[in-house]
């Protein structure tokens, strides 16, 4: 892959003061970094209930930011519509969340977002060989979704390298993002894996400066 891009660092809200989600839009941005993640969890894919649209809708007029929107949700079929019009510009679910995958990433693209596709440390890469080419994103979870702040699992590297060999060698265009444990440490080797967009939870917020952190991880 073209490792002269930079690598878009994609700060979680999770790991932020959900009492003022305004201020922490702030200081994503004043960090650099392009974009910001939303965790969407409904508490039966995921034990964990975080939050629905309303809080993009809410957030749309006060950040020009990239919202990107993670769901880790059961059926996401039912809620593609509601979280495109709260101003998602990507939308990323599940490939374990429904068996109308395809129908679902179709929602996404009506919009005219970015539709991505999501598997959990136990799905193996194969099993999106029929999605894709579909796709503009695949998000690798490299921790089992629900909770920030764990390690890293090391055997996501080969997950993606694996998608970034598939994507030279089909022609795919989908952009890589991993989620979980990226830290300073292995931002770089994520990139040289194929990674092009690193979602940040505990360490953007840890970081004592934010502006060099995403610096140091984009590079
Ligand atoms: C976990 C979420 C992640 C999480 C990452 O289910 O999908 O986006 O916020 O947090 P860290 O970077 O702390 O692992
Ligand atoms: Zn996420």
């Amino acid at each position: 892959m073209d490792k002269e891009h930079k690598t878009i660092v994609s700060p979680s809200l999770l790991a932020f003061d959900f009492s003022d989600v305004r201020s922490s839009l702030r200081t994503i941005k004043e960090s650099s970094a392009p974009w910001v993640h939303f965790d969407v969890m409904d508490g039966h894919f995921v034990p964990p209930i975080t939050f629905g649209s309303q809080l993009i809708s809410s957030s749309r007029p006060h950040s020009d930011l990239f919202f990107d929107t993670h769901l880790m949700v059961e059926k996401p079929e039912n809620f593609i519509d509601d979280f495109a019009k709260a101003g998602s510009d990507a939308i990323t679910v599940h490939y374990e969340s429904t068996v109308h995958l395809n129908r679902v990433i179709g929602m996404i693209k009506k919009h005219s977002i970015m539709a991505g596709v999501s598997i959990v440390p136990s799905t193996p890469v194969s099993a999106l060989s029929e999605i894709l080419e579909y796709v503009d994103l695949v998000l690798v979870m490299s921790v089992n979704p629900g909770w920030g702040g764990q390690n890293f699992i090391p055997s996501s590297l080969n997950k993606i390298k694996m998608l970034d060999e598939i994507r030279q060698i089909e022609h795919y265009s989908y952009k890589i993002s991993v989620d979980g444990g990226v830290t300073a440490q292995n931002a770089e080797e994520l990139k040289h894996c194929g990674a092009d967009i690193l979602v940040t939870g505990s360490s953007f917020v840890k970081a004592p400066d934010k502006r060099a952190f995403v610096e140091k991880i984009s590079y």
